[in-house]
């Protein structure tokens, strides 16, 4: 089993990135951005609580984050492996990933830190926005925030792993498949 977390600020290329390595690795994805906003389509509860946080580019709070990955590992169990793309995103989602692992007798092996600067996040998301309808793409007062949110909240995360020998920076800026290639041989050295 190979579990993976792709790590890096918003816009930095994780979806992206996310299903190269899914299709080369064999491994299930799990983006929370992406099950918030399935949970918004649909209306439920969930999605009307992470509704205001995700609209004004805050994070959502981590019992909710947290309780949605257990759910999601509980029905998957029969996967090779996982790649968590947008999880963990504080110290305590980090802490708790390593429970719901431990308690399936499982780990991180690799977590992969997309490096892009600011002006490239911004230029891509502002770009995105104005196809995507994602409302936290729309302006870049709304993206500012977000960004700011990982350099407070998110960035700390990355100690985490890097104290356990788990990091791997990659240059997110380039090519798509000359950054694949890099996250790959980053993946394979460290499995
Ligand atoms: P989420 O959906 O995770 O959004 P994000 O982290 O802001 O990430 P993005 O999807 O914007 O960017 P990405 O890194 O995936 O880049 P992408 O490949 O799309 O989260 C949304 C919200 O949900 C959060 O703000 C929060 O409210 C909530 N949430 C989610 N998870 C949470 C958690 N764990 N805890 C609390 N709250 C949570 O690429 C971006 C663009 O760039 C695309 O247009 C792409 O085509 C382009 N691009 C990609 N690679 C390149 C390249 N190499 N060169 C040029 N363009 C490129």
């Amino acid at each position: 089993m190979i579990n993976l977390v792709l790590f890096g600020p918003p816009g930095a290329g994780k979806g992206t990135q996310s299903e190269k390595i899914i299709s080369t690795f064999g491994l299930k994805h799990i983006s929370t951005g992406d099950l918030f906003r399935k949970h918004l389509g649909e209306g439920t509860e969930l999605g009307k609580e992470a509704r205001s946080y995700m609209d004004n580019g805050k994070l959502v709070p981590d019992e909710v984050v947290i309780g949605m990955v257990d759910d999601f590992l509980n029905e998957n169990t029969d996967a090779k492996g996982f790649i968590f793309d947008g999880f963990p995103r504080t110290v305590a989602q980090a802490e708790a990933l390593d429970e719901l692992l431990s308690k399936r007798d499982t780990k991180i092996d690799c977590m992969i830190m997309l490096d892009v600067p600011q002006d490239e996040l911004k230029r891509r998301l502002l770009e995105r926005g104005k196809t995507s309808g994602r409302a936290d793409d729309q302006n870049e007062e709304k993206i500012n925030v977000r960004i700011q949110e990982y350099l407070n909240k998110t960035l700390p995360v990355a100690a985490f792993y890097e104290e356990q020998g788990k990091a791997c920076k990659v240059n997110g800026v380039g090519t798509i498949d000359g950054i694949f290639e890099e996250i790959e041989s980053a993946i394979k050295s460290h499995v």
